[in-house]
């Protein structure tokens, strides 16, 4: 046996992987992939072979891979201070100017950062955030949150109710009770029959309505929601989505948690997705970019409203009993700030939206007409391909083709890891900030002969079924 082989088995016995199925991995019908190094935009597994990392990890990579600079930061800051806790007012110079950093990334009216490890707990500070606010403020029935279908917020327990995806609450009992689930804003998936994209706006802004009404605006504390979805399916908004919801929202007094964990430091060719669609939010949660993944670290960004409040309750009934051991932590901030440079000094967040845009259009030139395509889509470096049975009559393959997993598998074997996202045939794209034309060219050309592949496959054997 390779020592990698040995490795698979351990990994088979002994890990137990997120996302993963259980039985095919532990039996070896998953194949598992050992990663073993990686350099720009592409990573190197343990058979020696490349691949061209077209969704930057989990779109987290935005600065790419093998950026010495960020590992000479985190080892420097390891030797000087690796760990101090921010409890009772303890501070680092390095989360004290990240603190600041950050409200420069940020839309104006943010004050202060809250630090988490990951964009599920950032987002679970979110929700206690919310529900505090609304008991200082002596509403204590003002406690619900509206998400929506297909949204993606975490996989903790109110996190994971957020999630509007059903794979998400199988066997866990979610969501909890007090999160409620609104319409998904993707017009070509969720509109009805007829309707055109204005008026699609109008519905969603209308269930919303209906929603708050039903379960009464004074128990409803905040609506959250990413930019971009992405997970769900990499959804952008129809036009004009954001200043409707907002008005809704401003209208009942709920709060809006901007979910920029994906959309922010750049991947929209925006700052933040804040920026991107004029979405002026109460609370933003921020991960994945703020170290390009280098180390592990979110924040909670809470805008002066929110912050007031809690400034003023704390005279009252002291400090907030909220912490983690690890919110603040100097070697993540280290990373943070060193990603920072490089994404501020490279003008990455501008090539994004230069790049993000030939991305946008090349893919629309190869796809717009294929016959397995029923929807090309995206903004700036996050895109999609949604494989539909019969395009205009929005009738979906059958479930058990797999063909946005077949597409996906296709792409990797010739050396393009494109991903098969969840809740329908649909495989996405968000490679690093730092691609070129020629390397989006090479994405593109890719992804065609993988999907060229399978629609040969699939159109010669199977007629649409009804959705
Ligand atoms: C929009 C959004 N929010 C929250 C999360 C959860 O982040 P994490 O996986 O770091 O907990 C994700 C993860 O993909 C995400 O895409």
């Amino acid at each position: 046996m390779t020592s990698f082989d040995s490795l698979l088995t351990a990994d088979r016995a002994h890990f137990m992987h997120p996302s993963t199925h259980a039985h095919d991995h532990a039996r070896g019908a998953l194949p598992g992939r050992i990663v073993t190094g990686a350099k720009g935009i592409r990573i190197e597994d343990h058979t020696g072979k490349s691949f061209i990392d077209g969704f930057a990890g989990l779109y987290c990579v935005n600065i790419g891979y093998g950026r010495t600079e960020v590992a000479e930061a985190i080892y420097e800051q390891a030797k000087k201070l690796a760990y101090y806790h921010t409890y009772v007012g303890h501070s680092t110079d390095t989360i004290i100017e990240l603190s600041s950093r950050i409200i420069d990334w940020a839309p104006a009216g943010m004050k202060k950062v809250y630090y988490g490890m990951s964009g599920s707990d950032a987002n679970e500070t979110q929700i206690k955030i919310v529900w505090y606010y609304n008991n200082v403020k002596g509403r204590p029935q003002k406690k619900k949150i509206i998400s929506r279908q297909r949204g993606y917020h975490g996989s903790g327990i109110v996190t994971g109710s957020l999630t509007g995806l059903p794979g998400f609450h199988q066997c866990f009992d979610l969501p909890v009770e007090r999160v409620k689930h609104t319409v998904c804003p993707h017009w070509y998936r969720q509109a009805p029959a007829g309707m055109n994209e204005a008026q699609f706006v109008a519905y969603c802004v209308d269930e919303l309505e209906k929603l708050i009404a039903r379960e009464g605006a004074d128990t409803i504390a905040a609506f959250i929601g990413e930019p971009v979805m992405g997970t769900g399916g990499i959804l952008p908004p129809p036009k004009g989505y954001w200043a409707a919801i907002q008005q809704v929202l401003r209208k009942h007094d709920i709060l809006l948690i901007c979910d920029e964990v994906v959309c922010g430091f750049g991947r929209l060719g925006s700052k933040m997705g804040a920026q991107h669609y004029g979405i002026e939010p109460d609370l933003i949660t921020v991960a994945k970019g703020l170290t390009s993944a280098y180390a592990p670290l979110s924040g909670v960004i809470v805008s002066e409203r929110v912050w007031d409040v809690i400034d003023q309750a704390s005279q009252e009934i002291g400090a907030m009993g909220h912490g983690w051991t690890y919110s603040g932590h100097p070697i993540c901030a280290a990373a943070a700030l060193a990603n920072l440079d490089i994404l501020e000094r490279e003008s990455i967040t501008r090539h994004a939206a230069e790049t993000g845009a030939y991305l946008q259009q090349q893919l629309h030139a190869a796809f717009d007409s294929h016959p397995l395509v029923g929807e090309v889509r995206g903004e700036g470096m996050l895109a999609a391909l949604e494989f539909m049975a019969d395009k205009d009559a929005r009738i979906p393959f059958d479930a058990a083709l797999k063909v946005g997993p077949r597409v996906s598998a296709a792409a990797l074997q010739r050396g393009l890891i494109a991903r098969a996202m969840p809740n329908g045939d649909i495989l996405g794209f968000a490679p690093p900030l730092i691609a070129s034309r020629a390397d989006v060219d090479e994405i593109v050309q890719l992804a065609k002969a993988a999907v060229d592949d399978v629609a040969e496959q699939v159109l010669a054997q199977k007629a649409p079924t009804a959705a």
